[in-house]
């Protein structure tokens, strides 16, 4: 098969060197441009051409898709999170999967450590006051100290290690997960105890049927009111309404997300509420790692279409 002639449906936006890398691949469709009906009438007349699909962690690739691609060989994810594609599906279907796992890492955790001190010492309310030209009207009134704080962290896994590493530094850290590590942090079999015992609850986890709605009003009535909430896992993972309940009623102290239940929607309710910090699912986004994904991606698909052992499968 002419290798340029390979069809790629493209279900998100990537960087442009990405983007450049894939165009020389393949018959590049820019499927997240296309209308609900263009994607119809393209698939009555093409599906059986497209043997690869490149996404996002945060899109993934459902069963629907899949299923409308008789060809369809491999969806080579640009992230490490394979909760939005169903692999069981995939598995049937004989269809690969790979992911980028490890890369984004210290960036995760670069990133829950920031939103941390930016929650906690208000750093964005603090930019706008002087972008806004208030200083000269007298000070912000004192934000929260960092340092001394207890931090529980929910999945110890690579990024939830790496996050621990970090805030160690500042104050005692605890965990919960499945799995005891042989760390010498603390560990509290029961999450609700987690939450009791921190001052800062970091939600570390893969999404999966496990974690799905794992923090829920208990889990925050349990954090408390001086408790801060953050979420650099999956939106899936919290119950959004009950955070915004929880903050509205004063039942928590603030929360900062990175990744939400609707992306990229995110309630009104949250985006009003001047004790959230929020970031639009950046914890990757970095030139660094984003090149060093790609360069993955590209990995696993130029061994796909070679018929060599892929990297990074995780179906
Ligand atoms: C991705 C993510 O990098 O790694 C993941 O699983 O959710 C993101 O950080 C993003 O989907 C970019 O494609």
């Amino acid at each position: 098969m002419n290798r340029r002639r390979t069809t790629a449906l493209q279900l998100c936006p990537f960087s442009s060197y990405l983007e450049t890398a894939l165009t020389a691949r393949f018959e590049l469709i820019r499927w997240f441009e296309m209308t609900g009906i263009e994607r119809q009438t393209w698939l009555n007349q093409r599906a059986e051409t497209v043997r690869a699909i490149v996404t996002g962690g945060h899109i993934g690739c459902g069963r629907d898709l899949m299923a409308a691609l008789p060809s369809l060989g491999i969806v080579a994810v640009n992230g490490v999170g394979a909760d939005k594609v169903d692999l069981d599906f995939a598995r049937i279907r004989g269809v690969r999967v790979t992911t980028t796992p490890g890369i984004p890492t210290e960036d995760v955790a670069d990133l829950a450590v920031g939103l941390i001190i930016g929650l906690l010492r208000e750093i964005p309310h603090a930019d706008d006051f002087v972008r806004a030209g208030r200083w000269v009207e007298g000070d912000r009134p004192l934000a929260r100290k960092v340092t001394g704080r207890r931090f529980g962290i929910v999945g110890l896994g690579s990024i939830g290690s790496a996050i621990a590493a970090r805030l160690a530094a500042f104050g005692p850290v605890a965990y919960t997960g499945p799995r005891r590590k042989s760390v010498h942090f603390a560990v509290h079999a029961e999450l609700l105890e987690l939450a009791k015992a921190s001052d800062v609850l970091v939600l570390a986890c893969p999404a999966n049927e496990a974690t799905r709605n794992l923090i829920g009003p208990e889990v925050l009535d349990a954090l408390g009111s001086e408790g801060y909430l953050v979420n650099v896992a999956r939106g899936a993972v919290l119950d959004e309404t009950a955070l915004i309940e929880a903050l509205e009623g004063g039942r928590i102290a603030g929360a900062a997300l990175d990744v939400f239940a609707d992306e990229p929607h995110v309630s009104e309710r949250l985006r009003v509420h001047p004790r959230v910090l929020l970031t639009p699912h950046i914890a990757s986004a970095t030139v660094e790692s984003r090149r060093q994904m790609a360069d993955l991606v590209l990995g696993n698909l130029d061994a796909f279409l070679n018929g060599r052992t892929l990297a990074t499968p995780v179906a």
